[in-house]
């Protein structure tokens, strides 16, 4: 972890879970870190437990739903912090319904969380790190169902979907920055774990 001392990360999603280990581990590491979720006590929780962390750790509490919000951070980023470095894309929900309960307004959280939230974090962070350097990483935090549809698993609607959706944007993205010819890197993680069982793995 010792090269990313220093760098810069957008993390979505830190104020539980997935988001909550990595962002530990960036900011023990030396990575300045800012942190987004909405759950303000747990933001400033976080913030007071990493207060003499090797890197920085900031948050914006913000609604990831709503572009502006996601636009404030990539422009507070490159403010406080001068460029992007690293963005991981790790919020993401998951309702457990079967079709027939499904609600049409989680659809719409579902979708939106799962697969526009990281197309537009995507868009920013290509900007600002072609801007400032040119390259940079962007991870997208997928799940095993995002490879296999198991039949007759548990009731989880269009959650398989959104993470299909997900890794087909990597891999559109992927060829976009081959042409390109520039040094951004994209990379999707296919979590078979719990966050235990991830802050074990990192
Ligand atoms: N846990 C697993 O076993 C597992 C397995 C495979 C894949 N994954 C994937 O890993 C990622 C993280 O999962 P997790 O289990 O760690 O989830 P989690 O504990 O439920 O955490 C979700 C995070 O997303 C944030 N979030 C949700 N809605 C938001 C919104 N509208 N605006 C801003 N932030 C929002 C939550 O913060 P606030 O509520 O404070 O806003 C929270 O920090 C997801 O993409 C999930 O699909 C998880």
């Amino acid at each position: 972890m010792d090269r990313w001392a220093g760098k810069s990360a957008i993390v979505t999603g830190v104020s539980s879970g997935i988001g909550e280990v990595i962002t530990e581990k960036l900011v023990r590491a030396g990575v300045n870190v800012l942190g987004l979720a909405r759950r303000e006590d747990r933001l400033q929780a976080l913030a007071q437990r990493f207060k003499s962390a090797k890197g920085k750790f900031c948050y914006l509490k913000c609604d990831l739903r709503n572009e502006q919000d996601i636009l404030k951070a990539f422009v507070w980023v490159e403010k406080n912090f001068g460029c992007l470095d690293i963005l991981i894309n790790n919020a993401g929900v998951l309702f457990m319904n079967s079709f027939e309960d499904a609600k049409t307004d989680e659809y719409h959280i579902l979708m939106d969380l799962n697969v526009l939230t990281p197309a537009m974090g995507i868009r920013e962070a290509l900007k600002l790190m072609r801007k400032h350097k040119n390259k940079g990483h962007i991870i997208n935090i997928n799940s095993i169902a995002g490879h296999q549809v198991v039949i007759g698993s548990m009731p989880i609607n269009l959650y398989p979907a959104s993470k299909f959706a997900l890794r087909a944007m990597t891999e559109t993205l992927k060829g976009e920055i081959r042409a390109k010819n520039d040094k951004i890197r994209i990379t999707i993680d296919e979590l078979t774990v719990t966050p235990v069982m991830y802050k074990n793995k990192l």
